[in-house]
């Protein structure tokens, strides 16, 4: 087996991503939609930063059905976002400062605008009607019962032809064919040009979803619901190896670059499948088995409050399995989450050392670490009372589905607040002037109104800010091989508020002790603190006098000691 080897690590072992929503980061010329001139005006605030590498979310042109989840052409920009002299601009400027840029890859679907999908909906025989899934109906009804992940059914009628296609998600997106040599032949030539432009590397969305089991079975239906699950017939099917593998000899193996793919129902096990090095498929995931913990049976809007005990059972089970096997990647946020901080910290008195007692907690693990924009300054959830503040598709068709089915409008908005996507899509805060100096002009999406409070303004003027913290975390995983190669061991698994692991490696070890609550707690643990007492403090969210047992509320601390 081919291991990862201390000494030895790969570029994007030891980087630290950021993710850049264009639409909502920065508006360069004042119509409200962010912009590439925009993210070009902050890159010396990401370098600042230390960041290595930024994953940019699409901007390709796109009728924005799901903010360029949809795409309408691939090698086009985004006319809202510019032109693609200014992306070759971007790039420059980006490589100029020694970082990196991801691009996001969206080929399970396309846009409905999309030119093979106008040619594939002409007509039965038109040779781009393989690119997509198109069946007759069953019975008068959709070819399977399956729901869409943004409500409603799987399968949209075409009167045209009068037969459905597949799309999993809106019905603006329709699911190319893979099983199509066409389909993976056009998309490995595009990932060419971007490859070939020198981009470094892509975040491919939902890429486990690509291949499909063959026959089209019903999902089972759990009672009060409206659709069948199509899940199993859809994540991780029977040629997602064999395809990713080809992609990997056509496309990536060619050039030196990073991968991490979106895979939402991946198992440690195939997780390992997926990133063993001697596989040859990509090198990282996005799991979303941690992202679940606080949602009850029936999806995200089924909330739960989050038990610690899962949350270490989850991320130590990834970490132990993915050891020397594979690689993970670190994650809190990202434009589709809810902001961690709000989520699983303190986002009132103790929002400050708990949004740095999360990045530690993540940061200190084995893996790539991905920060999403303003998770560096602990930017917070939004609760926007009326429903028409809203922009994101998910969102507002839940909510008509949900009101259809018989549910109050105070809970399905209690879900908004604590699930909805937009809480990570409200424009970054920059400083305190009017909307947060973001756009000179109206933003496509309400500011969050603790912009005044919770902006990167603020958060430059204070070195115990939460951006320094991440600095120095970044700055950290650089220095030391610890964090990258180390063994990781999670201690006093039971401990129902703190979180607390050591990494080892060699002679050398890390501690690090968080505690998830806003209570002060303590450990017993007379030979740990014995260890603590021969080592040095590496960092800490709260000042330290000595080594103590007792943890302050939402305190983070890390030793180190060789
Ligand atoms: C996952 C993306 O992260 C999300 O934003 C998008 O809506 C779906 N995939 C569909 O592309």
């Amino acid at each position: 087996m081919q291991t990862f080897v201390k000494g030895d690590a790969k570029w994007w072992q030891t980087a630290t991503v950021y993710q850049i929503y264009p639409r909502s980061f920065m508006d360069g010329n004042g119509d409200g939609i962010g912009d590439l001139q925009g993210i070009i005006s902050r890159l010396d605030y990401l370098q600042e930063l230390g960041v290595d590498v930024i994953w940019l979310s699409p901007v390709y042109d796109s009728p924005n059905d799901d903010n360029g989840y949809d795409i309408r052409d691939y090698e086009a920009i985004m006319e809202e976002f510019g032109t693609m002299a200014d992306f070759d601009v971007m790039l420059e400027e980006l490589h100029k400062r020694g970082l990196k840029l991801v691009m996001d890859l969206v080929v399970n679907h396309t846009s409905d605008e999309h030119e093979w999908f106008v040619q594939s909906r002409s007509s039965k025989d038109n040779p781009y009607r393989d690119y997509y899934y198109w069946h007759p109906g069953k019975d008068g009804k959709e070819p399977t019962n399956w729901g869409s992940f943004f409500s409603g059914s799987a399968w949209e009628y075409d009167e045209k032809t009068a037969e459905y296609f597949l799309h999993l998600f809106s019905k603006k997106q329709p699911d190319l064919n893979w099983e199509s040599p066409k389909v993976r032949q056009e998309v490995y030539k595009m990932m060419r040009f971007w490859l070939d432009k020198g981009v470094d590397g892509f975040r491919m969305d939902v890429i486990n979803m690509i291949s499909k089991v063959p026959g089209w079975p019903d999902g089972e239906k759990q009672p009060g619901q409206l659709y069948g699950d199509g899940t199993p017939f859809i994540l991780n099917g029977p040629r997602i190896h064999e395809f990713l593998q080809e992609m990997n000899r056509e496309v990536l193996a060619r050039y030196d670059i990073m991968t991490v793919g979106e895979m939402p129902g991946a198992t440690t096990d195939l997780a390992i499948q997926y990133t063993a090095p001697e596989r040859k498929e990509v090198n990282m995931v996005f799991t979303f088995e941690h992202m679940d913990l606080d949602s009850a049976p029936g999806g995200k809007w089924n909330l739960k409050p989050l038990n610690l005990l899962d949350l270490k059972d989850n991320l130590t089970k990834w970490q132990t399995a993915l050891h020397d096997k594979g690689w993970n990647s670190l994650y809190w946020n990202n434009h589709d989450q809810p902001r961690i901080v709000s989520r699983f910290g303190n986002d009132r008195e103790h929002r400050v050392e708990a949004a740095k007692m999360l990045a530690t907690c993540l940061h200190m693990m084995q893996g790539t670490p991905y920060i999403y924009q303003g998770e560096e300054i602990g930017m917070v959830n939004v609760q926007f009372t009326d429903l028409s503040d809203y922009r994101d598709i998910e969102t507002l068709n839940m909510y008509r589905e949900r009101l259809s089915q018989g549910y109050v409008h105070e809970d399905i908005m209690k879900s908004i607040y604590v699930k909805g996507r937009d809480n990570a899509r409200t424009p970054m805060q920059w400083d305190d002037s009017e909307n947060a100096g973001f756009t000179t002009g109206e933003p496509w999406i309400r500011v969050n109104p603790r912009y005044t409070e919770i902006n990167a303004k603020q958060a430059l003027a204070d070195e115990n800010s939460i951006f320094y913290h991440y600095q120095r975390l970044i700055a950290l995983r650089k220095e030391m091989e610890i964090i990258t190669f180390g063994e990781y061991r999670l201690l006093h698994r039971d401990h129902p508020a703190v979180f607390a692991y050591e990494r080892v490696l060699g002679d050398e070890k890390l501690i690090v002790l968080c505690n998830f609550s806003s209570e002060p707690q303590e450990l017993d643990d007379e030979e740990l603190l014995a260890e603590m007492r021969q080592a040095e403090v590496l960092l800490e969210n709260l000042e330290r006098r000595e080594a103590s047992l007792s943890l302050r509320p939402y305190e983070a601390v890390v030793y180190y000691k060789k």
